[in-house]
């Protein structure tokens, strides 16, 4: 996510600012840049790339080295909407060059408000959600808000729909800047004789340990004097600063011991982020995806190659897409895809699906389809990485950085983008009509809820845990979806915690694999599908007569399971077509959870990279 910092009193701003941007760098950035007043004028500088070039920039100009400038906003930006560039970077300038703002979020309603502003006559010099919240505090400002910054700032937050933290400086009200929080995380630092904000907590950890943190809706004015805060309704908000005791690597991961876990914790927004712009009058929107009907009859198949993570989440699009849209579908992992020789035409649509966009083998395979006449569809975390640069079409995962090399909220974001992909082809195709394209989403609108109620079951895993952390080995076994989502379970445990573990198809067990069932083995079942859960009842009674020990995941609607599990982790109720985008949660933190115990480094497990960019 972008990080945001504010400061307001009588030291230099500039140093402030970029050193608090300093301590954000862990969130991920491509972009990074600072506002400030000086001679009542709001002066910009911002560059695409490291806070170092920006830092370069300030210094060679003579502004860093200022005394006179005590008040500013800084940003480093994470795109979601436009590629990095000097242009997109934050902060944007109204207009008139008398607002700058600086924004973590994503507004989902912007291309609306863009065109209620360009047919008023506003220009617009980026690709961003942002500048869109600059051009309109001014309308505000000069409309009906009376040049009261604070007023245009109330006025604006009304019209937009979606997350924002907010920071604003008007080159009219030198002594003070705004800011303002709906979803998107934003702090406020009580100083001596100063004041500050933050997206995180590590930014101001070195001037203050005094912290306020703001709620949704809340707006604040901050003045070297004073901070004031305001509820949506503008009414003074008065609350106790907390004392914040962490030290600045606990405050970078959010007060979680390790960024897996807080990234877990992300899951709600991140999904939420990835679908709810997407969905407006019960219709799906890609920013620049559509396929007519006539383009989607004529597929021969679909192709999806991805690796690691990335695949598995593709074997739950095959299942999905195939169930939907009656297309087949192929996933294979990237590195065998790319020497095959596959059967690409131009009737075959490949999905290449990364969390990075700069997987090697992916990046290779997606040329090597692009090369036999396939169109892309790249499903992608990083904005303006290879992968999506390369890709025909992109559709944008709004995960946020991932810092933990293993992957937790891409998936489930991946799978929620998957989805969201084959509704609407099913709609487009008649395999679903208005009514049940309605139904599912309604549901994927209510997907973060589930997240939250899942995530809250983390004891229970604990406990799980903590009895079974020495196993040597473990199977997860499922049917249908539950299969699928038990590769992505079974690749998390082995990645972090190093003990072995094999994903099954609970009906193959039989075939050979079920010699290796013994006194003790450790069996984690996923049950989400009503119309299967008999015959996995059937495949645990097998294991279980070899000894096996069971942990069940179950819905309430195979909860009539429970019955042959020696433990039971309940998920709430959930169609059984969307189950995996909750029900890995789970497994994710079982995986967390084994590996604390072991003692193992959980975000730096042993000889693995965030991004594969080798063959
Ligand atoms: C995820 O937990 C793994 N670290 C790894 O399998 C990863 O998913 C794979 O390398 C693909 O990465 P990508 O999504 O960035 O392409």
């Amino acid at each position: 996510m972008c990080g945001i910092v504010g400061y307001v009193g009588s030291e230099s701003v500039l140093p402030i600012l970029l050193d608090g941007l300093s301590r954000l760098e862990y969130r991920g950035y491509d972009s990074a840049g600072v506002a400030f007043i000086e001679n009542g004028q709001v002066d910009v500088q911002k560059k695409k790339g490291r806070i170092l070039n920006l830092r370069e920039k300030l210094a060679d100009s003579g502004l860093l080295a200022r005394q006179d400038i005590h008040i500013g906003i800084g940003h480093t930006r994470w795109a979601t909407h436009g590629a990095p560039s000097d242009e997109n970077s934050h902060p944007h300038l109204s207009a008139s060059g008398r607002i700058a703002v600086v924004h973590n979020g994503i507004i989902e309603n912007y291309l609306e408000l863009k065109r209620f502003l360009q047919e008023r006559g506003f220009e617009f010099a980026s690709e961003t959600d942002t500048e869109v919240i600059a051009h309109l505090l001014e309308y505000h400002y000069e409309e009906d808000a009376g040049q009261d910054i604070l007023e245009a700032v109330r006025r604006t937050l009304s019209d937009l729909e979606g997350s924002y933290a907010l920071g604003v400086l008007c080159a009219d009200d030198p002594e003070q800047f705004i800011a303002a929080r709906q979803d998107s995380p934003l702090v406020l630092g009580l100083g001596e004789g100063c004041n500050f904000i933050a997206s995180d907590i590590p930014a101001i950890l070195s001037h203050t340990r005094k912290i306020i943190i703001m709620e949704d809706r809340e707006v604040a004015r901050l003045t070297k004097e004073a901070i004031e805060l305001f509820d949506a309704f503008g009414q003074p908000v008065k609350r106790e600063p907390l004392l914040v005791t962490w030290d600045s690597e606990a405050a970078e991961k959010g007060g979680y011991e390790h960024f897996m876990m807080k990234e877990m914790h992300e899951e709600p927004r991140a999904v939420r982020d990835t679908v709810l712009p997407r969905i407006r009058d019960n219709r799906i929107r890609f920013e620049n995806f559509q396929m007519d009907r006539q383009a989607l009859e004529n597929l021969d198949r679909i192709r999806i190659v991805a690796c690691g993570t990335a695949a598995h989440a593709g074997i739950v699009g095959k299942y999905v897409i195939e169930a939907l849209c009656r297309i087949p579908v192929e996933v294979d992992v990237a590195s065998e895809f790319r020497y095959r020789n596959p059967i690409i035409t131009e009737r075959t649509l490949t999905i290449i699906i990364s969390q990075s966009g700069e997987t090697l083998d992916t990046l290779a395979a997606m040329r090597e389809a692009k090369r036999l006449g396939s169109q892309i569809l790249a499903i992608v975390n990083v904005v303006g990485s290879s992968i999506a640069r390369e890709a025909d079409h992109v559709i944008y995962t709004a995960a946020g950085p991932e810092i933990a090399v293993a992957s937790t909220k891409a998936y489930n974001t991946q799978l929620a983008a998957l989805y969201l992909l084959a509704f609407q082809m099913a709609h487009t195709l008649g395999r679903i009509d208005d009514a049940e394209l309605k139904d599912y989403l309604e549901k994927m609108t209510n997907l973060p809820s589930l997240l939250e109620t899942t995530l809250a079951h983390q004891d229970d895993l604990q406990r799980f845990a903590a009895a079974h952390f020495n196993a040597h080995s473990i199977f997860f076994i499922g049917r249908g979806l539950d299969y699928a989502l038990s590769m992505e379970a079974s690749l998390k445990l082995k990645e972090i915690s190093y003990i072995h573990s094999e994903a099954y198809a609970g009906g193959e067990l039989k075939h050979g694999t079920i010699a290796l069932i013994e006194e003790g083995t450790l069996v984690v079942c996923p049950m989400t599908q009503p119309q299967l859960v008999e015959k996995m009842i059937s495949n645990i009674r097998e294991v279980k007569a070899r000894g096996a020990v069971i942990l069940g995941i179950l819905t309430p609607d195979c909860m009539r399971a429970a019955e042959v599990c020696d433990q039971v982790i309940e998920l709430p109720q959930i169609d059984p077509l969307l189950a995996p985008v909750v029900a890995v949660t789970p497994t994710q933190l079982f995986a967390y959870y084994m590996t604390v115990n072991k003692g193992f480094d959980v975000d730096k497990p042993r000889n693995l990279a965030k991004s594969v960019t080798v063959e």
